[in-house]
């Protein structure tokens, strides 16, 4: 049965939902039903629906006590709220249901995994937060903690493990019929992320099996998040690295998003990666998590926020906070993680506008070409191939005041997003920049605009770029800028969720 502390959680949001009109919301992003939203957790298909959870705080939009919130949808982009899923409400969660993952379980129930987080005195009179893994199973709707909870706790990891940093468990059924998660865990001196791999054949008695993969210091320092799959023949792991040091224009500082592609050796059931690589190279992106779905697409969710940001939300006044990217389809396209919009937002483009062959010089705008919620394709050529132009950038959310920038100098071969203008009052970080494929002053852009971001696929998805934007819903216009001579072909569709 549920708790009180769970009952309270499900009567706040529902209530205070209804002072939060749709248009203050995405139209195609979920965002957090009310309160606080980070990482996508239980990203799965149940009984006939998606259903993603997150990590929740209903109560502020701040980070606090985490529940898990909950919603589902057919189509991946039109989500229904559901009431939430997990309180902190039992002795080894009673400070949080932090991270971790979700199936249909052999029983046909919904199986969740979470991390349960209780603050404990240690001999040292220190009282720190410890993290074991927990499960419940549900009908889709309700779910109901295991008496037995934890199922993995500290005793279970290595001896030269952290104690305090083993979260974010990420559940799969192998081949083998057996039920596996990985899961983010620190060396003991804190030098660095590993990734633990246990295994079980019911569900709830638990076996470490491996240190998957760790970090040897190049990447950050805690990892969390993880995920690991099968895709186009490779494996990947996906991790949230904490405290990175930039590195060219692939990694950038503080928390950032990496994919390893690489072979699992199955006798020692380790990872060995032969490439490394950001996942998204714009502002906001953390803790991604994929599924599978029925017709065999592994597609990727992430928080569309970073954590060196979002502390400042508070001068906003604002309803709702969190909300995720659009899902994406990825693929192994050679040796890089390939990403895509997932097919499904093709149904919900409206009003198409198509220019060819346009030539832009200075500053254009183009009649029908602007928006709040579009979906716009473009493709960019030199006018002459031997006096490649220096620079081409559009300007999105538009008006006399505001605007957000995406520029792209050929000769660099340097991208960049840039939201300076787009609102912020704050001095957050606002521009990010990411180099991509030389070609000759050619260039493909997909950009998605919502009503409070834009993210950018880059050469049919070999890059992306996300960041969220605050700017006034009055700031609609697109134009085209270059110096130089550019050809573009362009179309534009409205996203109509109705
Ligand atoms: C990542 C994270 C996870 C943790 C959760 C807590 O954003 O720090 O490691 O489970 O957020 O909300």
């Amino acid at each position: 049965m549920s708790s009180q502390v769970l009952r309270e959680a499900r009567k706040y949001e529902e209530l205070k939902e209804q002072t939060i009109a749709q248009k203050e919301r995405p139209l195609f992003h979920l965002s957090s039903r009310v309160g606080w939203m980070n990482d996508p957790n239980g990203f799965s298909y149940y009984a006939g629906k998606y259903h993603l959870f997150y990590q929740y705080h209903p109560y502020d939009t701040c980070w606090g006590p985490m529940h898990w919130g909950h919603a589902v949808s057919s189509d991946l982009l039109r989500w229904e709220y559901l009431p939430a899923a997990l309180a902190p409400d039992t002795a080894c969660d009673s400070d949080g249901c932090f991270s971790g993952g979700a199936l249909e379980a052999e029983n046909g129930q919904h199986m969740l995994i979470y991390t349960g987080v209780s603050r404990q005195a240690q001999e040292n009179g220190e009282v720190r937060d410890i993290q074991t893994q927990c499960v419940a199973f549900g009908d889709g709707i309700d779910y109901r903690k295991y008496h037995k909870n934890p199922v993995v706790d500290i005793k279970d990891l290595p001896a030269d493990s952290s104690r305090f940093d083993f979260r974010d468990p990420k559940l799969w059924k192998g081949c083998d019929g057996q039920y596996y998660f990985v899961a983010a865990n620190n060396r003991a001196d804190e030098s660095g992320g590993r990734i633990l791999l246990f295994s079980s054949l019911d569900g709830l008695d638990w076996h470490f099996e491996s240190i998957l993969f760790e970090n040897d210091g190049s990447f950050g320092k805690m990892w969390e998040c993880p995920d690991f799959f099968e895709l186009d023949g490779r494996w990947i792991l996906l991790v949230s690295p904490q405290d990175m040091l930039p590195k060219d224009f692939e990694y950038h500082n503080g928390d950032g998003n990496l994919c390893f592609i690489g072979d699992l050796d199955r006798k020692t059931k380790t990872f060995l990666p032969t490439a490394d690589q950001a996942v998204d190279y714009g502002i906001d992106f953390y803790a991604a998590q994929t599924l599978l779905t029925a017709d065999g697409r592994r597609v990727m969710i992430a928080w569309m926020q970073n954590w060196d940001t979002c502390n400042n939300n508070h001068q906003s006044k604002r309803k709702w906070f969190g909300q995720m990217c659009t899902p994406r389809e990825l693929r192994v396209q050679n040796g890089r993680l390939f990403q895509r919009p997932v097919r499904e937002l093709e149904a919900f483009r409206r009003n198409p506008v198509t220019y060819t062959n346009v030539l832009v010089q200075d500053i254009v705008t183009l009649e029908g070409i602007k928006g709040r919620t579009a979906d716009l394709e473009l493709e960019l050529s030199p006018e002459n191939s031997e006096e490649i132009y220096r620079k081409f950038e559009i300007h999105l959310a538009k008006n006399d005041q505001y605007h957000t920038s995406v520029s792209f100098r050929p000769y660099e071969s340097i991208l960049k997003l840039d939201r300076k203008f787009s609102g912020s009052r704050r001095a957050i970080i606002h521009q990010r920049r990411c180099r991509v494929a030389r070609n000759g002053g050619k260039l493909k852009l997909r950009i998605l605009i919502d009503r409070f971001s834009v993210e950018l696929f880059v050469n049919d998805g070999e890059q992306a770029m996300s960041a969220t934007i605050y700017t006034d819903m009055a700031a609609d216009g697109i134009s085209f800028y270059a110096d130089g001579n550019v050809r573009m072909n362009l179309s534009k569709y409205d996203i109509c969720m109705g």
